[in-house]
């Protein structure tokens, strides 16, 4: 079933299904694929098929029967299609005010849906390393997106702080600590030299699992540490996620699970799932050649054992349509049994829940090799992107105060690296280059950035943004080149859609980018004909382009702001 998700495509869908007498909703509406064409097209296929019909046939019917709309001027048969010609000023009244008051796209989709997202969930004690930088703006992205759609988005920080490595901590605190000051850095390099020691004496990691016993018993003295390392932890985490403009809306930790776990097992226990191997605990899933660990030989819980924990309580809590898990590709396996084992649980919902995966981030090329040395924090590439944005933000404007080109080299460095992020799909690797991402002129963060405080700034000009269409002649748009941009905007809501659906942000990144090239093509051949710049002589012409361009920067902006990035109003 298709959903149209802008009065013209629902138009265009209701003119075919009202002649052939199916449902609108079983048409897709698409874009054709030249402009001379029309501007939405529909195919006759399953119609001509169901009347044992010749497609082109139904098609010139169809086309030959048309009556107007309010907004579709015109119908043509092309083969098997149907091509619609938009009313022109109609639709841009349309799409610039909707554009204006942030309503292009469907705010009303997820009304009444939950969506739970586990994003970003790092271990404690550590540093946030570079690496955790793709599944935390991927998870960010996907929050805004569905938030935009309207959906009740439940952002969950599902914080590594159990397990037996937090016991080996504990355990190299007691032997070289206390250290001051207590920071990620210290507790770290306690961890790696435990590490390092264990390795050559198997005492030690009896030791961490003493410690990791003690921790699960509520020794209060073990108990009081682990709290320390994780507030310490979470207020590193909490440092970096306000430079990204993130905030989660449950925080709970593998830690928050630990007093389900006999729960668990005994429930496992009796569907008769839980079976013994070599003194673990475990359960066979269909299809999967080793089984899903649940219960080490000592006792001691496991990763699955929570997850499943957490699984219920997300449902229990919030009756998600759809529970993501942005986690990276190397754990397909853990969610793939444990999805299974919810569904072998007697859960309806483990069908809801979605792994989420994404691809690494390597650093393979020379340049940025070099760029970085051996950067290993995520706040430091943010500063690095930084740093490299602010000469030219500082060149480009001459009469920005210092404050301010601090902060818009901010928002841009951080938006290079969340778009460098976010541009690729999802599954794929990334071979990261910090000089393309910090460029104005690429398929970049800071050239989307860039385009909008372009618009900005021809409103700026013209003395101020258009806000609404009264007395507005936007019969003046007469040119293909703004057309064009027309034709874009009606794809905006189909893309945030599709990029929710698929928990791909990467397609509405690669649609920001078409739709600033069209802009830029329409702007630049004001350059060669003064008839067509934006701020033409006429006032009514000037009026008219001037509410497209602020249509063009709403859209910048809120696509922008789905993928969690800042749009700096100059730069
Ligand atoms: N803490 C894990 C890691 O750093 C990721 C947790 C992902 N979420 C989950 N529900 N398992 O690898």
């Amino acid at each position: 079933m298709a959903t149209h998700h802008t009065p013209l495509h629902h138009a265009a869908a209701e003119a075919v299904a009202a002649h052939a007498g199916i449902a609108a909703t079983d048409l897709k509406v698409e874009a054709p694929p030249r402009a001379e064409l029309g501007d939405l097209a529909v195919g006759c296929f399953a119609i001509a098929k169901a009347r044992k019909q010749n497609p082109a046939e139904v098609a010139g019917a169809i086309a030959a029967a048309f009556q107007p709309t309010r907004l579709l001027a015109s119908a043509t048969a092309a083969g098997p299609f149907v091509n619609f010609r938009a009313d022109r000023t109609a639709t841009y009244r349309w799409l610039i005010d909707s554009a204006l008051r942030g309503r292009l796209v469907p705010g009303e989709l997820g009304t009444g849906k939950t969506i739970c997202i586990d994003y970003g969930s790092p271990n404690i004690s550590k540093h946030l390393a570079y690496h955790h930088v793709r599944g935390t703006t991927v998870g960010h992205a996907l929050a805004q997106t569905f938030r935009a759609l309207g959906y009740r988005v439940v952002g969950i920080n599902f914080l590594g702080d159990w397990g037996t490595t937090h016991g080996m901590l504990l355990a190299a605190w007691a032997r070289w600590g206390p250290v001051e000051p207590v920071d990620v850095s210290a507790l770290n390099a306690l961890y790696v030299r435990f590490r390092a020691a264990a390795a050559g004496d198997p005492a030690l990691e009896q030791e961490g699992r003493a410690w990791f016993k003690r921790l699960e018993d509520g020794d209060p003295e073990a108990r009081a540490l682990w709290q320390r390392f994780r507030d310490v932890s979470w207020a590193e985490f909490q440092s970096v996620y306000e430079i990204l403009g993130i905030t989660y809306d449950e925080v709970r930790g593998e830690a928050a699970y630990e007093p389900d776990m006999p729960r668990i097992l005994e429930t496992l226990a009796g569907h008769g799932l839980l079976t013994e191997s070599q003194g673990a605990q475990v359960v066979e899933l269909p299809g999967e050649k080793t089984p899903i660990l649940l219960r080490t030989r000592d006792g001691t819980t496991l990763y699955a054992t929570r997850d499943v924990a957490a699984a219920e309580y997300r449902w229990a809590n919030y009756h998600f349509t759809r529970s993501l898990y942005v986690v990276d590709r190397g754990q397909a396996l853990h969610f793939r049994q444990l999805f299974k084992l919810l569904g072998r649980m007697g859960h309806e919902w483990a069908g809801r829940c979605e792994h989420v995966p994404y691809g690494l981030v390597k650093i393979d090329n020379q340049k940025s090799a070099t760029r970085l040395g051996n950067v290993v924090l995520m706040r430091d590439v943010f500063t690095i992107a930084e740093t490299m944005v602010r000469e030219v933000i500082a060149e480009n404007n001459p009469e920005m105060p210092p404050d301010q080109v601090a902060e818009v080299a901010r928002q841009v460095g951080i938006g290079a690296i969340v778009f460098a992020n976010l541009a690729p799909q999802r599954d794929k690797d990334i071979d990261f280059d910090i000089e393309h991402a910090v460029s104005l002129e690429g398929d970049s963060g800071p050239y989307l950035q860039y385009s909008h405080a372009r618009c900005a700034s021809i409103a700026r000009k013209a003395g101020g943004r258009v806000t609404d269409l009264d007395g507005i002649d936007l019969g003046k748009l007469a040119h293909d080149a703004e057309w064009a941009i027309a034709r874009r905007l009606l794809e905006f809501p189909e893309s945030v859609v599709r990029s929710s659906e698929s928990c791909e942000p990467h397609v509405i990144c690669h649609y920001l980018l078409q739709l600033a090239a069209e802009f830029s093509r329409w702007y630049t051949l004001g350059n060669g004909d003064a008839a067509l710049r934006v701020l033409c002589d006429d006032a009514a012409t000037r009026r008219a382009r001037l509410a497209l361009v602020s249509a063009v920067q709403a859209t910048l902006r809120d696509g922008l702001g789905m993928l969690g990035i800042a749009a700096p109003d100059q730069m």
